[in-house]
């Protein structure tokens, strides 16, 4: 069992502090994924937030500086499609001149689908992004088309990760959902291609997020099955996590450089190491990927609260916490409303 990282910030029922910030800067996507936004329910009139009700620059940077003295060290942010929103360079470079009380250093990263990367990976390093993580579900162009939804070519989102590359972003994590029936036949060539461009692959156990993408349990790749598989070609060893409650559990090619992760988030849940807070576009605080609803922070921000009081409010909520969804899990747990993905960033 790992143990948990030092803080002198506000401790959940669980006895977990709050070390993780995901801050989704827009509700927008330019995907259609299966597992997140399938294009049946998603279509092209879907009603995104409107502009006036998704947190500013100001807003989103005032909040991660209140949550960087409650005991946050990693900030990463997402969307939806987190390129899709305008300027983000400029929201980079106001997070990446934060810094934390202790002088700590802070982990500044982004998930993306990889779209717009070579328009932007330049600028987004310049405003002092770190690293990046780009999803990619299959290097196979018939799948990769049917998981995005939109018919989106494999070769521009490797594009991009090349002009992450070029820009400095390191390392260059990928993240794939593997959904039965779908693409578990792309794990072993993503694999491969991973180890030989030496960026870290993670392989991520489809999730009943949302209630939109009619999951089901057997639809699940476990992790076993995953790690079983590609060490029948190319032998792996674990390796010790990075921190204390990582998502990843790591894995090390036993013959040479090169690493994996598997986020195994059904088949082995981390809900007791699990310190991320996530923020979403509009404004809300939640305190699981699985929650129902989340603590309205926005209107805190905009009725002219004080920095304590915002910093108050975030307390009251983190010491309330007692969130393990993937913990509880169960085929009822499943079917529940929840917060979609898109709208949380993952
Ligand atoms: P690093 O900072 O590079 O270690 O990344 P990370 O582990 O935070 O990973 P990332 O943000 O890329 O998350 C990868 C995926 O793991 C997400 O898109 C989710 O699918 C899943 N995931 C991340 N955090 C959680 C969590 O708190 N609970 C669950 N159930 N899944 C999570
Ligand atoms: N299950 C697992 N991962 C998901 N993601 C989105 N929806 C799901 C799901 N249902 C992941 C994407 C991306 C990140 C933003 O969230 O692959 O890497
Ligand atoms: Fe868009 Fe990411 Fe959801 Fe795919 S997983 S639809 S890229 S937000
Ligand atoms: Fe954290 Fe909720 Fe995920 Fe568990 S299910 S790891 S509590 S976000």
């Amino acid at each position: 069992m790992s143990k948990m990282p030092p803080t002198n910030g506000p401790i959940d029922r669980l006895g977990r502090g709050v070390r993780d910030l995901r801050i989704s800067v827009t509700d927008r996507c330019n995907f259609r994924c299966v597992y997140c936004m399938p294009k049946e329910v998603f279509g092209r009139d879907y009603a995104f937030l409107p502009r006036d009700l998704v947190l500013s620059f100001e807003e989103i940077t005032r909040l991660a500086r209140i949550f960087l003295d409650l005991g946050v060290r990693k900030l990463r942010i997402t969307g939806g499609e987190p390129l899709a929103r305008r300027g983000l360079p400029t929201l980079v470079s106001m997070l990446a001149a934060l810094r934390s009380p202790d002088g700590e250093p802070i982990d500044l990263t982004l998930t993306t689908n990889g779209a717009a990367l070579r328009a932007l990976a330049d600028p987004l390093r310049s405003a002092g992004l770190q690293r990046v993580t780009v999803s990619l579900d299959s290097l196979d162009e018939t799948t990769f088309r049917a998981m995005n939804g939109v018919d989106f070519p494999v070769s521009r989102v490797l594009d991009g990760i090349a002009a992450a590359r070029d820009a400095g972003l390191d390392p260059i994590k990928v993240n794939m959902v593997v959904k039965r029936g779908l693409n578990e036949g792309s794990i072993l060539p993503l694999a491969r291609w991973a180890r030989a461009e030496r960026v870290i692959l993670r392989v991520i156990e489809y999730m009943d997020v949302g209630h939109s993408n009619g999951w089901r349990l057997d639809e699940v790749v476990p992790a076993a099955e995953v790690i079983e598989l590609i060490d029948r070609e190319m032998p792996l060893e674990a390796v010790e996590p990075n921190y204390p409650g990582e998502v990843a559990l790591r894995w090390r090619y036993r013959d040479g450089d090169g690493e994996l992760g598997i986020i195994a988030s059904v088949s082995q849940p981390f809900c007791g190491a699990c310190t991320r807070a996530r923020l979403s576009a509009e404004g809300k605080l939640y305190t699981c990927l699985f929650a129902v609803d989340g603590f309205d922070l926005r209107g805190l921000l905009r009725s002219g609260a004080s920095d304590a009081e915002v910093s108050g409010a975030i307390e009251r909520v983190w010491t309330a916490r007692t969130d393990r969804y993937s913990e509880l899990r169960s085929a009822e747990t499943a079917g529940l409303p929840k917060v979609e993905m898109f709208a949380l960033g993952g």
